[in-house]
C-alpha cells in the first residue's frame, strides 16, 4: 500500500521522480521553470479541474518530471476535489511506473493544512485501489506507487501535513477494507468469513468479539436473522465487536446489513444483474472497515458494531410470503415479500442494541431499490428519529464526500406498513419504498437512531478518479468522521 508522508522542498536530497504542481484556472505557475510557464502562457494548459500536463524540467527544478494538474476555479475548490486531484496524481505516477512522487498540497478555502493533507491521502490511497486478488498474476496488477510525499506551501506546516496524511491513510484503509469485503464474491465472503475478519480486528486492536452461530441466534430470539438464514447452508452469524475506548460511557452502536447474497429468496429476483447482490453486505463491510479505523486511530469512544450476516436463498426450508414472525423485540411482522429481508435482520439488530442503552445507533444498509431511484449514485438516503444525529451524519457525509441526504419518516409511512394479520408488514408497496423501509426500522429503535440507505452509493458500474467499478467503501469514511466528530 502506498505510504503517504509529508516533506519540504528544502529537505536534503529532495529530487522526486515526479513533482505534481496544481494550478487554479487562469493562474500561472511560479518557480517551476520556464517550460511550466510556457505551457500555460501558450494556452496549452488552462487549469481546468482534472487537466494534466507532463513536463521534463531537465534540471530547472529538483524533480525528474513535473506534472501540472488543474484545480478549476479557486472559489469552487473543495476537499472532495482535492481527493480527486490527489488520486489523479497517484494514478498518473503509477501509470508511469514510478516508485515515488511528491505533490505540492493545495488547501481549499475553509480547510486547514491538516484537513487538506488528510483528503489528499484519502484520494491518493483510494485512487490506487484495485481488486485483483482473483486475477492470475500479471505485472500490470503488481506494480504500485510506493510513496507519495505531500509538500505544504509553508514548510512550517510539515507536521500538520504529516498528521493529516496519517489520519487520511487510516480513513482510506477503512474504506479499502470495506471495498475488499464487498467486492469479494459470496462464495468467499460468507457470514463466517466476515466473522473471521472481525476476529482479526478484535485481535489487532484489543476489542471484544462475540459471534453468534445459528443455534445462538435462535436462542437469542433473533427471529428475523434466523428466518432469513434458515435455508442457507452457509450459516448465518451475528457479529458483535466492541471497542471500549471510552470506558463504560453510553456507546455509539453501528449496525451494518450483511446479506452476503440476496437472491430475493422465494420472492426471487430476476436473474439479470443478480450477480450484484453479492454487494448486499456492503453495510456490514463498511461497519467493519470503520471499526478497523476506530482501532487504528485509538478513538477515545465506546463503540459497538453489530453485523447481522446471512444469505437470502430459496429452498425447501425457506421462509415464505404470508409467514408471520415474532421479532426479537416482541413485535410481529408479516412477510409480504421475502425480498424485503434486510429490514428483518436489521430490526433484530436494532432491538438487540437496546441492551447497551446507546447514546446513538446508526445503521447502514443496501436496503431499497427505491432509494437508488430517488438519489441515484450520488448520495445515500438518510433517515432517523433524531434531528441532531441526522445533522451530524449529514455533515460527516459532506466532509468526507460520502454525501447523505435527509428523507422524511412521516407518520403516514408507518401507516403504510400496518399489518393485516400482524403488527407490521415488511413491505408497504411501491410508493415511497425507501421511506416505508425506514419506517419499519423505526419501530425497533427507542433511542437516538439514524439509518443510511446505501443501495445506490455502496457500489457502482463505473468509477471516478478515486473509485473503481465495484464497491466504493461508502459509508466507512463517513462513519469514522462521524465518530471523530464525537471526540472533538
Ligand atoms: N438488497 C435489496 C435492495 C437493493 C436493490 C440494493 C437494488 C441494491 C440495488 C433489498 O433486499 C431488496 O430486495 N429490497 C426490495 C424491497 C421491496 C421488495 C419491498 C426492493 O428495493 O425492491
Ligand atoms: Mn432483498
Ligand atoms: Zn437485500
Amino acid at each position: 500500500m502506498v505510504e503517504i508522508g509529508a516533506t519540504t522542498r528544502a529537505t536534503e536530497g529532495f529530487a522526486p521522480q515526479l513533482l505534481a504542481v496544481s494550478l487554479y484556472e487562469g493562474e500561472s505557475p511560479q518557480d517551476h521553470g520556464e517550460d511550466a510557464a510556457r505551457v500555460v502562457s501558450d494556452g496549452d494548459f488552462s487549469g481546468k479541474m482534472g487537466e494534466t500536463a507532463l513536463l521534463y524540467p531537465k534540471g530547472a527544478i529538483a524533480a525528474e518530471r513535473l506534472l501540472l494538474i488543474g484545480l478549476g476555479e479557486r472559489d469552487s475548490f473543495t476537499r472532495e476535489k482535492l481527493r480527486r486531484t490527489a488520486a489523479t496524481v497517484a494514478r498518473k505516477a503509477r501509470s508511469l511506473k514510478l516508485d515515488e512522487a511528491a505533490f505540492i498540497l493545495p488547501v481549499p478555502e475553509g480547510s486547514d493544512v491538516e484537513e487538506a493533507a488528510s483528503a489528499a491521502a484519502e484520494g491518493a490511497t483510494l485512487g490506487l485501489y484495485r481488486f485483483t486478488r482473483h486475477k492470475s498474476g500479471n505485472d500490470e496488477n503488481t506494480t504500485d506507487l510506493e510513496s507519495l510525499d505531500l509538500i505544504p506551501e509553508d514548510p512550517s506546516d510539515q507536521e500538520a501535513a504529516s498528521r493529516g496524511a496519517a489520519t487520511g491513510s487510516k480513513l482510506a484503509d477503512a474504506a479499502i477494507l470495506a471495498r475488499d469485503l464487498a467486492n469479494e464474491p459470496s462464495n468467499v465472503a460468507t457470514p463466517e468469513y466476515l466473522a473471521e475478519r472481525a476476529r482479526r480486528i478484535a485481535v489487532d486492536y484489543g476489542m471484544e468479539l462475540t459471534v453468534l452461530d445459528r443455534a445462538d441466534i435462535e436462542e437469542e430470539g433473533l427471529t428475523g436473522l434466523a428466518t432469513v438464514g434458515r435455508s442457507a447452508s452457509n450459516e448465518p452469524r451475528f457479529i458483535v465487536l466492541e471497542h471500549r475506548g471510552g470506558g463504560e460511557a453510553a456507546p455509539v452502536v453501528l449496525v451494518g446489513k450483511a446479506v452476503t447474497f440476496d437472491s430475493g429468496g422465494i420472492s426471487i429476483k430476476p436473474s439479470a444483474g443478480m450477480e450484484d447482490m453479492k454487494f448486499d453486505m456492503s453495510g456490514g463491510a463498511a461497519v467493519l472497515g470503520a471499526m478497523e479505523a476506530v482501532g487504528a486511530l485509538e478513538l477515545p469512544l465506546h463503540v459497538v458494531a453489530l453485523v447481522p450476516a446471512t444469505e437470502n436463498l430459496p429452498g425447501g426450508s425457506a421462509f415464505k410470503p404470508g409467514d408471520v414472525l415474532r421479532m426479537h423485540s416482541g413485535k410481529t411482522a408479516e412477510i409480504v415479500t421475502t425480498d424485503a429481508e434486510g429490514r428483518l435482520i436489521l430490526a433484530d439488530a436494532l432491538s438487540y442494541a437496546r441492551r447497551y442503552e446507546p447514546s446513538a445507533v446508526v445503521d447502514c444498509a443496501t436496503l431499497t431499490g427505491a432509494c437508488v431511484v430517488a438519489l441515484g449514485a450520488h448520495a445515500s438516503g438518510l433517515m432517523g428519529n433524531d434531528e441532531d444525529l441526522i445533522a451530524e451524519l449529514q455533515t460527516a457525509g459532506e466532509v468526507t464526500g460520502e454525501k447523505a441526504w435527509p428523507l422524511p419518516l412521516f407518520e403516514e409511512y408507518t401507516e403504510q406498513i400496518k399489518g393485516d394479520t400482524a403488527d407490521i408488514k415488511n413491505s408497504g408497496g411501491r410508493g415511497g419504498g425507501a421511506l416505508t423501509a425506514g419506517a419499519f426500522l423505526k419501530e425497533f429503535a427507542d433511542y437516538p437512531w439514524a439509518h443510511l440507505d446505501i443501495a445506490g452509493t455502496a457500489y457502482g458500474k463505473k468509477g471516478n478518479s478515486y473509485t473503481t467499478k465495484g464497491a466504493t467503501g461508502v459509508p466507512a469514511r463517513l462513519l469514522v468522521e462521524f465518530l471523530l466528530g464525537r471526540t472533538r
